[in-house]
Protein backbone atom coordinates (compact mmCIF):
# COMPACT_ATOMS: atom_id res chain seq x y z
CA UNK A 1 0.00 0.00 0.00
CA UNK A 2 0.99 3.63 -0.40
CA UNK A 3 -0.70 6.77 1.24
CA UNK A 4 -2.44 6.86 -2.05
CA UNK A 5 -4.44 3.71 -1.45
CA UNK A 6 -4.65 4.71 2.39
CA UNK A 7 -7.13 6.72 4.46
CA UNK A 8 -6.31 8.32 8.00
CA UNK A 9 -8.06 8.57 11.09
CA UNK A 10 -6.94 9.42 13.81
CA UNK A 11 -3.47 8.71 13.27
CA UNK A 12 -4.60 4.83 11.72
CA UNK A 13 -3.84 4.17 8.18
CA UNK A 14 -7.28 2.50 6.84
CA UNK A 15 -7.68 0.44 3.49
CA UNK A 16 -11.14 2.51 2.63
CA UNK A 17 -13.05 4.82 3.81
CA UNK A 18 -16.27 2.22 4.35
CA UNK A 19 -13.65 0.98 7.21
CA UNK A 20 -13.45 4.02 8.80
CA UNK A 21 -16.81 4.31 8.73
CA UNK A 22 -17.28 1.40 10.37
CA UNK A 23 -15.32 2.10 13.24
CA UNK A 24 -17.13 5.50 13.88
CA UNK A 25 -20.18 3.47 14.08
CA UNK A 26 -18.78 1.69 16.50
CA UNK A 27 -17.69 4.35 18.62
CA UNK A 28 -20.85 5.72 18.50
CA UNK A 29 -22.83 2.59 18.87
CA UNK A 30 -21.21 -0.31 21.20
CA UNK A 31 -22.47 -0.34 24.60
CA UNK A 32 -20.25 -3.38 26.07
CA UNK A 33 -21.16 -5.35 28.97
CA UNK A 34 -18.81 -5.66 32.06
CA UNK A 35 -18.83 -9.31 31.14
CA UNK A 36 -17.52 -8.83 27.76
CA UNK A 37 -14.55 -9.98 26.23
CA UNK A 38 -12.91 -7.67 23.05
CA UNK A 39 -10.06 -9.65 21.52
CA UNK A 40 -7.56 -6.47 19.52
CA UNK A 41 -5.11 -7.89 17.18
CA UNK A 42 -3.29 -5.69 14.31
CA UNK A 43 -3.87 -7.69 11.30
CA UNK A 44 -2.39 -10.86 10.71
CA UNK A 45 -1.14 -11.56 13.90
CA UNK A 46 -3.43 -14.56 14.77
CA UNK A 47 -6.76 -13.07 14.97
CA UNK A 48 -7.74 -16.40 13.44
CA UNK A 49 -6.33 -18.65 15.87
CA UNK A 50 -7.18 -16.54 18.80
CA UNK A 51 -10.73 -16.26 17.73
CA UNK A 52 -10.93 -19.93 18.06
CA UNK A 53 -9.51 -19.83 21.00
CA UNK A 54 -11.33 -17.43 22.85
CA UNK A 55 -14.65 -19.17 21.45
CA UNK A 56 -13.70 -22.10 23.11
CA UNK A 57 -12.63 -21.36 26.57
CA UNK A 58 -15.85 -19.41 26.73
CA UNK A 59 -18.48 -22.22 25.23
CA UNK A 60 -16.57 -24.75 26.62
CA UNK A 61 -19.21 -26.13 29.00
CA UNK A 62 -20.66 -28.09 26.07
CA UNK A 63 -17.64 -29.22 25.04
CA UNK A 64 -17.34 -31.57 22.46
CA UNK A 65 -15.32 -32.87 19.99
CA UNK A 66 -17.72 -34.27 17.70
CA UNK A 67 -20.33 -31.66 17.76
CA UNK A 68 -18.38 -28.68 18.49
CA UNK A 69 -19.51 -25.90 16.65
CA UNK A 70 -16.12 -24.66 15.06
CA UNK A 71 -16.06 -28.11 13.32
CA UNK A 72 -18.73 -26.41 10.79
CA UNK A 73 -18.52 -22.31 11.48
CA UNK A 74 -15.53 -20.38 10.81
CA UNK A 75 -14.25 -18.98 13.54
CA UNK A 76 -14.38 -15.54 11.90
CA UNK A 77 -18.39 -16.25 11.15
CA UNK A 78 -18.40 -17.34 15.28
CA UNK A 79 -16.81 -14.08 16.32
CA UNK A 80 -17.95 -10.97 14.62
CA UNK A 81 -15.81 -8.02 13.51
CA UNK A 82 -17.25 -5.09 15.02
CA UNK A 83 -15.73 -2.47 12.37
CA UNK A 84 -18.36 -4.63 10.06
CA UNK A 85 -21.32 -4.40 11.98
CA UNK A 86 -22.83 -1.25 9.71
CA UNK A 87 -21.74 -2.59 6.95
CA UNK A 88 -23.71 -6.02 7.73
CA UNK A 89 -26.93 -4.28 9.28
CA UNK A 90 -26.24 -5.96 12.75
CA UNK A 91 -27.17 -3.95 15.54
CA UNK A 92 -25.23 -4.00 18.14
CA UNK A 93 -27.20 -6.02 20.92
CA UNK A 94 -28.79 -3.61 23.93
CA UNK A 95 -26.80 -4.44 26.85
CA UNK A 96 -28.70 -7.76 28.94
CA UNK A 97 -26.70 -7.91 32.05
CA UNK A 98 -28.30 -11.22 32.64
CA UNK A 99 -27.03 -13.16 29.18
CA UNK A 100 -23.87 -14.80 28.80
CA UNK A 101 -20.67 -12.83 28.41
CA UNK A 102 -20.33 -12.03 24.36
CA UNK A 103 -16.85 -12.02 22.41
CA UNK A 104 -16.11 -9.50 19.84
CA UNK A 105 -13.30 -8.86 17.62
CA UNK A 106 -11.19 -5.66 16.34
CA UNK A 107 -8.70 -4.34 14.56
CA UNK A 108 -9.03 -0.84 16.00
CA UNK A 109 -5.85 0.83 17.32
CA UNK A 110 -6.76 1.47 21.55
CA UNK A 111 -6.73 5.46 20.59
CA UNK A 112 -10.00 4.88 18.40
CA UNK A 113 -11.51 2.64 20.69
CA UNK A 114 -15.40 3.44 21.84
CA UNK A 115 -14.93 5.83 24.71
CA UNK A 116 -17.47 3.01 26.36
CA UNK A 117 -15.41 0.60 25.95
CA UNK A 118 -12.44 2.56 27.72
CA UNK A 119 -15.42 3.58 30.45
CA UNK A 120 -16.54 -0.12 30.77
CA UNK A 121 -15.08 -3.07 32.92
CA UNK A 122 -15.11 -5.29 30.01
CA UNK A 123 -11.77 -6.85 29.27
CA UNK A 124 -9.66 -6.43 26.23
CA UNK A 125 -7.33 -9.30 25.17
CA UNK A 126 -4.68 -8.15 22.93
CA UNK A 127 -2.46 -10.19 20.68
CA UNK A 128 0.89 -8.93 18.61
CA UNK A 129 2.92 -11.09 16.40
CA UNK A 130 6.72 -9.95 15.34
CA UNK A 131 6.53 -7.76 12.22
CA UNK A 132 8.68 -9.48 10.50
CA UNK A 133 6.17 -12.54 10.33
CA UNK A 134 3.19 -10.06 10.01
CA UNK A 135 4.64 -8.18 6.73
CA UNK A 136 5.57 -11.93 5.29
CA UNK A 137 1.94 -12.98 6.21
CA UNK A 138 0.26 -9.72 4.99
CA UNK A 139 1.99 -9.97 1.52
CA UNK A 140 1.31 -13.04 0.60
CA UNK A 141 -2.33 -12.50 1.71
CA UNK A 142 -2.61 -9.39 -0.61
CA UNK A 143 -1.47 -12.17 -3.68
CA UNK A 144 -4.49 -13.94 -3.09
CA UNK A 145 -6.66 -10.82 -2.03
CA UNK A 146 -9.73 -9.74 -4.88
CA UNK A 147 -10.21 -7.07 -2.79
CA UNK A 148 -7.12 -5.39 -3.62
CA UNK A 149 -6.47 -3.80 -6.53
CA UNK A 150 -3.16 -3.09 -6.20
CA UNK A 151 -0.23 -5.18 -6.64
CA UNK A 152 3.13 -3.84 -5.19
CA UNK A 153 6.59 -5.70 -5.31
CA UNK A 154 7.62 -7.31 -2.15
CA UNK A 155 10.18 -4.68 -2.13
CA UNK A 156 8.00 -2.06 -2.81
CA UNK A 157 5.38 -3.20 -0.18
CA UNK A 158 8.34 -3.73 2.28
CA UNK A 159 9.19 0.01 1.41
CA UNK A 160 5.83 1.01 2.50
CA UNK A 161 5.29 -1.50 5.44
CA UNK A 162 8.98 0.20 6.83
CA UNK A 163 7.50 3.82 6.75
CA UNK A 164 4.38 2.45 8.26
CA UNK A 165 1.71 2.60 5.81
CA UNK A 166 -0.09 -0.53 6.04
CA UNK A 167 -3.79 -1.24 7.28
CA UNK A 168 -4.30 -0.52 10.59
CA UNK A 169 -0.82 0.80 11.08
CA UNK A 170 1.63 2.15 11.43
CA UNK A 171 2.48 -1.43 13.36
CA UNK A 172 4.38 -0.30 16.33
CA UNK A 173 2.05 2.09 17.43
CA UNK A 174 -0.76 0.01 17.46
CA UNK A 175 1.18 -2.39 19.95
CA UNK A 176 2.52 0.94 22.09
CA UNK A 177 -1.31 1.77 22.59
CA UNK A 178 -2.38 -1.33 24.22
CA UNK A 179 1.10 -1.64 25.48
CA UNK A 180 -0.05 1.66 27.35
CA UNK A 181 -3.12 0.55 28.21
CA UNK A 182 -1.43 -2.61 29.92
CA UNK A 183 0.56 -0.41 32.09
CA UNK A 184 -2.07 1.75 33.38
CA UNK A 185 -5.15 -1.02 33.76
CA UNK A 186 -3.50 -4.47 33.74
CA UNK A 187 -6.48 -5.78 35.26
CA UNK A 188 -8.47 -4.85 31.89
CA UNK A 189 -5.63 -5.11 29.35
CA UNK A 190 -3.90 -8.54 28.97
CA UNK A 191 -0.95 -8.52 26.38
CA UNK A 192 -0.22 -11.59 24.72
CA UNK A 193 2.07 -12.96 21.86
CA UNK A 194 1.26 -14.87 18.70
CA UNK A 195 4.86 -16.61 19.44
CA UNK A 196 4.42 -17.02 23.24
CA UNK A 197 1.18 -19.15 22.40
CA UNK A 198 3.12 -20.92 20.31
CA UNK A 199 5.77 -22.23 22.33
CA UNK A 200 3.56 -22.51 25.78
CA UNK A 201 0.26 -22.72 24.68
CA UNK A 202 -1.20 -24.46 27.91
CA UNK A 203 0.63 -22.28 29.93
CA UNK A 204 -1.42 -19.18 28.11
CA UNK A 205 -4.59 -20.92 27.23
CA UNK A 206 -4.71 -20.89 31.42
CA UNK A 207 -3.76 -17.45 31.45
CA UNK A 208 -6.51 -15.85 29.18
CA UNK A 209 -9.17 -17.99 31.09
CA UNK A 210 -8.23 -16.93 34.37
CA UNK A 211 -8.17 -12.91 32.98
CA UNK A 212 -11.78 -13.26 31.85
CA UNK A 213 -13.12 -14.48 34.78
CA UNK A 214 -13.26 -17.99 33.70
CA UNK A 215 -10.52 -20.12 35.36
CA UNK A 216 -10.30 -23.73 34.67
CA UNK A 217 -11.16 -25.99 37.50
CA UNK A 218 -8.95 -28.37 38.75
CA UNK A 219 -11.98 -30.99 37.25
CA UNK A 220 -11.33 -29.27 33.95
CA UNK A 221 -7.26 -29.50 33.85
CA UNK A 222 -7.85 -33.63 35.34
CA UNK A 223 -10.31 -33.97 32.25
CA UNK A 224 -8.05 -32.77 29.83
CA UNK A 225 -9.86 -29.62 28.62
CA UNK A 226 -6.70 -27.88 27.76
CA UNK A 227 -5.06 -29.91 26.15
CA UNK A 228 -8.28 -30.46 24.05
CA UNK A 229 -8.92 -26.96 23.11
CA UNK A 230 -5.37 -26.38 22.30
CA UNK A 231 -5.78 -28.96 19.86
CA UNK A 232 -9.12 -28.01 18.58
CA UNK A 233 -7.47 -24.66 17.52
CA UNK A 234 -4.13 -25.71 16.62
CA UNK A 235 -3.15 -24.85 12.73
CA UNK A 236 -3.02 -28.55 11.48
CA UNK A 237 -6.99 -29.21 13.08
CA UNK A 238 -8.47 -25.70 11.98
CA UNK A 239 -7.07 -25.49 8.19
CA UNK A 240 -8.42 -29.04 7.67
CA UNK A 241 -11.16 -28.15 8.30
CA UNK A 242 -14.11 -28.30 5.37
CA UNK A 243 -15.33 -25.21 6.31
CA UNK A 244 -12.28 -22.96 6.76
CA UNK A 245 -11.30 -24.76 3.57
CA UNK A 246 -13.61 -23.88 1.13
CA UNK A 247 -15.82 -21.12 -0.04
CA UNK A 248 -16.19 -17.71 1.12
CA UNK A 249 -16.21 -15.26 3.94
CA UNK A 250 -18.67 -12.39 4.00
CA UNK A 251 -18.00 -9.65 6.42
CA UNK A 252 -19.78 -6.37 4.53
CA UNK A 253 -18.18 -4.95 1.87
CA UNK A 254 -15.51 -7.44 2.31
CA UNK A 255 -15.36 -11.38 0.83
CA UNK A 256 -12.45 -13.29 1.75
CA UNK A 257 -11.63 -17.02 0.49
CA UNK A 258 -12.04 -18.87 4.14
CA UNK A 259 -8.36 -20.57 3.23
CA UNK A 260 -6.73 -17.20 2.81
CA UNK A 261 -6.87 -17.39 6.51
CA UNK A 262 -4.72 -20.14 6.98
CA UNK A 263 -0.79 -20.03 5.30
CA UNK A 264 2.05 -21.80 7.27
CA UNK A 265 1.05 -21.17 11.12
CA UNK A 266 4.97 -20.60 12.11
CA UNK A 267 7.41 -18.39 13.77
CA UNK A 268 10.13 -17.15 11.62
CA UNK A 269 8.75 -17.82 8.18
CA UNK A 270 9.89 -14.41 7.81
CA UNK A 271 13.50 -15.94 7.00
CA UNK A 272 12.37 -17.84 3.68
CA UNK A 273 11.54 -14.31 2.51
CA UNK A 274 13.32 -11.11 3.82
CA UNK A 275 16.95 -10.89 2.81
CA UNK A 276 19.78 -10.39 6.00
CA UNK A 277 19.09 -6.28 5.49
CA UNK A 278 15.99 -6.21 5.55
CA UNK A 279 15.10 -8.21 8.79
CA UNK A 280 17.76 -6.22 10.02
CA UNK A 281 16.06 -2.83 9.49
CA UNK A 282 13.07 -3.97 10.54
CA UNK A 283 15.11 -5.14 13.96
CA UNK A 284 16.05 -1.42 14.10
CA UNK A 285 13.05 0.06 13.41
CA UNK A 286 11.19 -1.99 15.53
CA UNK A 287 13.64 -1.34 18.25
CA UNK A 288 13.53 1.99 17.78
CA UNK A 289 10.05 2.94 17.89
CA UNK A 290 9.39 0.62 20.74
CA UNK A 291 12.05 1.96 22.71
CA UNK A 292 11.29 2.36 26.20
CA UNK A 293 8.71 -0.14 26.80
CA UNK A 294 9.32 -3.54 27.81
CA UNK A 295 8.28 -5.49 24.81
CA UNK A 296 10.19 -7.35 22.48
CA UNK A 297 9.82 -10.30 20.11
CA UNK A 298 11.20 -14.05 20.03
CA UNK A 299 10.83 -14.74 16.73
CA UNK A 300 13.40 -17.11 15.83
CA UNK A 301 12.26 -20.28 14.49
S1 LIG B 1 -6.54 -11.69 9.67
O1 LIG B 1 -6.78 -11.53 8.22
O2 LIG B 1 -6.01 -10.46 10.27
O3 LIG B 1 -7.74 -12.18 10.37
O4 LIG B 1 -5.40 -12.81 9.75
P1 LIG B 1 -4.86 -13.52 11.08
O5 LIG B 1 -5.72 -14.65 11.43
O6 LIG B 1 -4.61 -12.48 12.13
O7 LIG B 1 -3.43 -14.03 10.65
C1 LIG B 1 -3.23 -15.04 9.70
C2 LIG B 1 -1.95 -15.77 10.11
O8 LIG B 1 -2.23 -16.64 11.21
C3 LIG B 1 -1.94 -17.98 10.84
N1 LIG B 1 -2.88 -18.90 11.50
C4 LIG B 1 -2.54 -19.66 12.55
N2 LIG B 1 -1.39 -19.81 13.23
C5 LIG B 1 -1.39 -20.71 14.26
N3 LIG B 1 -2.46 -21.45 14.62
C6 LIG B 1 -3.63 -21.33 13.96
N4 LIG B 1 -4.68 -22.08 14.33
C7 LIG B 1 -3.71 -20.41 12.88
N5 LIG B 1 -4.69 -20.05 12.02
C8 LIG B 1 -4.18 -19.12 11.19
C9 LIG B 1 -2.07 -17.97 9.32
O9 LIG B 1 -1.47 -19.07 8.74
C10 LIG B 1 -1.41 -16.64 9.00
O10 LIG B 1 0.00 -16.67 9.22
P2 LIG B 1 1.06 -17.07 8.09
O11 LIG B 1 2.41 -16.70 8.66
O12 LIG B 1 0.72 -16.28 6.88
O13 LIG B 1 0.94 -18.54 7.91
Amino acid sequence: WTTEHLYQYQGCWYRTTSGIQGVIWMQEHFKPRPADVLLVTPPKSGTTWFKALLFAIMNRTQFNTSTHPLLTTSPHELVPFMEMFLHMNIPFPDPDPLSPPRLFHTHTPFTSLPQSVIDSQCRIVYVSRNPKDVFVSFYCFLQGDNNSAIRLSFEEAFEQYCKGFSPYGPFWDHILGYWKANSKWPERVLLLKYEDMKRDSSFHLKRIAEFIGQPFSSEEEKQGLVHEIIKLCSFESLSNMKVNKTGTFRAGYLTVDKNSFFRKGEVGDWKNHLTAEMAERLDKITERNLDGCDFSFDDSK
